[in-house]
């Protein structure tokens, strides 16, 4: 490893709301930078990221650097009061690196090699990469480290979005040196692998494999692994920049962008490098609850930064190119999504990109200053928002508490989703959105945590579906239960050890003291098919995908399945243990039972939601020390009448409302009481 470890500094947060977006001079001639840093002035932008896709333009023959142009882009910009969001440049080689190189390209799992001409073609592995990047990292660094413009470095981009796995040959040796450090011997992996199985035992190193295309199911443990690998060497090529950037400027913060719910990556062990955290978000304008995943998102985003304010890196300012279908963003959505992500902490709006290209693949992707330049709405409504965010600043020392958690595990992610399960249907993200989606329209704010995280803080706890858990995550559960807290768990939970191994001795072993049951099979659904649950009081919900069968071991019931063999069994489980309070949901309610579950876990855990207010609004608040600001956007279609507890003044207008404040569609209000 390459790195000095850890941000371990204090929160970094940038002098002012950063307004701007990914700016590509390289693509443009000298004459429109001009208009470029007048028309920033103008929309109020004051932070651009520079130079993400020019390393064939810095260096465009191997060890020939040419930074003249980009000196006069860093002046122009400081000289018109714009700051730098410095790229490393190192996400597109250049095409000279591959003809020098070829065995720098990546390689699918079968077989394939991934040419030039698109971007992001590196395997991970490759010293001929890694070595290359580090030398232009370090020119950068070296070259910049004193230029005024510079506020932040923004490392590659997008790590893995096109690329996360290399199959080479040269993968294949890194992935053994890495499992080497994993596991010592190989006696330690053939155990850990259970290899045992299909006659895969390993007597030598060099016969262990990356999970390269097979005749049937691949080993799990060694796909589990592979995925952490992958992770892993990723993370390497970010340290590497990191540590060159952190000796060479070292007060100068590092981020590199994340993309939302993202699976190759396990960001949680990657944000610890983050000075600022960073997400690129891309919410689908055709879908009508896409405010409700980016909200997500940004809660994710900003537990990843443990509560720090986050920066929201992109989004488009209108619409994408890379859907089969690109939808504009209708009039008040940008700004109603923009304020989304300030609602939920991040420290500013950026966009992908300052200008549409007028060339490439991306030419029919939305900018800020469009093909038709400034006649137009987006630029009217880009300018709008630039001049509102000014009048905000007042929210930056804000935070966001939340009383309630959703445990998030990449590690369990990747394993739940490997092959050769109950069912192919159980995917995770869809199942923590059945519990996220409710809250949202509860206006219950929730942080996510990882597995190592102490829980104490908050009062609800909410785990779907941790497949794979180690013992000690199961025990501080436990303790947060004891100590009086509330937990919601759902189905195929607490099945495997960190191996992908069953936890032996009853399903689910080191959580059937807590949930006081005992699984004794998984009965899956069919894809349409369903079941009910019966609730101890009357109400009745369709139920599918997932049915365990239970057997209680001091558990109440408060809910049974009402039809098919096992009609009569548990469904819905309580178990008082401590002082607290553990729920075990065996299969996946339609909505309506998810909302009056979490309804009633939330009553008993006395966790209040943000305000009051009428369906479509999202309310979201933020506070420091005794001030508290409260966010109301009104996702609906129609006017909504939010009553208000105390006279409050609206920092976007100026005004003061008493008694009722109306927010128009995709209105906005920030209220000061
Ligand atoms: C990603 C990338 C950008 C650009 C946008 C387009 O977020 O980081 O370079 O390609 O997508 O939406």
């Amino acid at each position: 490893m390459t790195s000095n470890g850890p941000n371990r500094k204090a929160p970094f947060q940038l002098a002012a709301m950063a307004y701007g977006g990914d700016y590509n001079p390289e693509q443009w001639p000298e004459e429109t930078w001009h208009e470029d840093v007048r028309l920033m002035r103008e929309a109020g932008v004051n932070l651009v990221s520079v130079g993400i896709f020019a390393w064939a333009k810095l260096e465009p023959r191997p060890g020939v650097y040419d930074f003249a142009w980009l000196d006069r882009v860093l002046d122009l910009l400081h000289a018109n009061g714009v700051m730098v969001d410095l790229a490393t440049a190192t996400a597109s080689p250049p095409p000279w690196l591959a003809k020098l190189h070829p065995e720098s390209l990546p390689v699918t799992a079968d077989g394939r090699t991934l040419w030039p001409g698109s971007r992001q073609q590196y395997c991970p592995s490759s010293p001929a990469y890694r070595e290359a990047a580090a030398r232009l990292v370090r020119m950068m660094a070296e070259r910049y480290k004193h230029h005024p413009a510079l506020v932040l470095w923004h490392v590659n981009n997008e790590y893995a979005c096109h690329v996360s796995e290399c199959f080479c040959d040269e993968s294949a040796r890194h992935f053994r040196r890495w499992l080497q450090q994993r596991y010592g011997s190989l006696d330690a992996l053939n155990a850990a692998w259970g290899t045992a199985f299909w006659s895969q035992q390993y007597a030598d190193w060099d016969e262990i494999q990356p999970p390269r295309a097979a005749p049937t199911f691949q080993n799990p443990t060694q796909q589990l692994d592979w995925r952490r690998f992958s992770s892993d060497a990723l993370l390497e090529c970010y340290e590497l920049e990191h540590a060159i950037l952190k000796e060479l400027t070292p007060d100068v913060p590092v981020t590199t962008n994340f993309m939302h719910a993202f699976k190759p990556l396990d960001y949680w062990k990657w944000a610890q490098y983050e000075d600022l955290v960073t997400l690129d978000m891309y919410p689908d304008p055709t879908e009508p609850d896409a405010h409700v995943y980016a909200a997500m998102n940004y809660d994710l985003i900003r537990s990843l930064g443990t509560g720090r304010p986050w920066l929201l890196m992109e989004q488009a300012p209108g619409q994408v190119n890379w859907r089969p279908h690109n939808l504009v963003k209708e009039p008040g959505i940008m700004r109603l999504w923009s304020h989304q992500a300030l609602a939920r902490g991040s420290d500013g709006v950026m966009f992908f990109q300052w200008r549409a290209s007028k060339a490439g693949s991306e030419k029919f992707h939305s900018g800020m200053v469009p093909h038709g330049g400034t006649e137009t709405r987006t630029w009217r409504e880009v300018v709008a928002l630039g001049q509102e965010l000014r009048r905000i600043e007042e929210l930056r020392p804000t935070r966001i508490h939340a009383e309630a958690a959703i445990l998030f595990d990449w590690e369990n992610w990747w394993a739940l989703e490997l092959d050769s399960k109950p069912s192919a249907d159980l995917r995770l993200v869809g199942q923590v959105r059945s519990y996220y989606d409710r809250l949202f329209e509860r206006n219950v704010t929730v942080d996510f945590v990882s597995p190592g995280t102490t829980l104490s803080r908050y009062r609800l706890v909410l785990v779907p579906n941790l497949y794979m858990v180690r013992d000690e995550t199961a025990r501080e559960l436990e303790r947060f239960v004891e100590a009086g807290g509330t937990l919601v768990m759902s189905f195929f939970s607490g099945i495997v050890n960190e191996h992908d191994q069953i936890w032996l001795g009853g399903y689910p072993g080191p959580f059937r003291r807590l949930l006081g049951l005992r699984v004794e099979e998984f009965a899956p659904l069919a894809p349409g098919q369903t079941n009910t649950m019966r609730m101890a009081d009357g109400h009745q919900f369709a139920c599918n995908l997932w049915s365990d069968i239970i057997a209680l071991e001091g558990a109440e019931v408060l809910g049974e399945f009402g039809e098919g063999w096992y009609a009569g069994r548990p469904a819905l489980t309580r178990h008082t243990f401590g002082r607290g309070l553990a729920y075990y949901l065996a299969t996946r309610p339609e909505p309506a039972g998810m909302a009056w579950l979490l309804a009633r876990a939330c009553h008993e855990a006395g966790v209040e939601p943000a305000a009051h207010v009428p369906a479509g609004v999202e309310a979201v608040r933020r506070q420091s020390g005794t001030a508290t600001l409260l966010y109301l956007l009104n996702h609906g279609h129609e006017p909504a009448d939010v009553a208000l507890e105390s006279p409050a003044l609206d920092l976007l207008t100026g005004q003061r409302h008493c008694g009722i404040v109306t927010l128009e569609p995709r209105g906005v209000a920030i209220l000061r009481s």
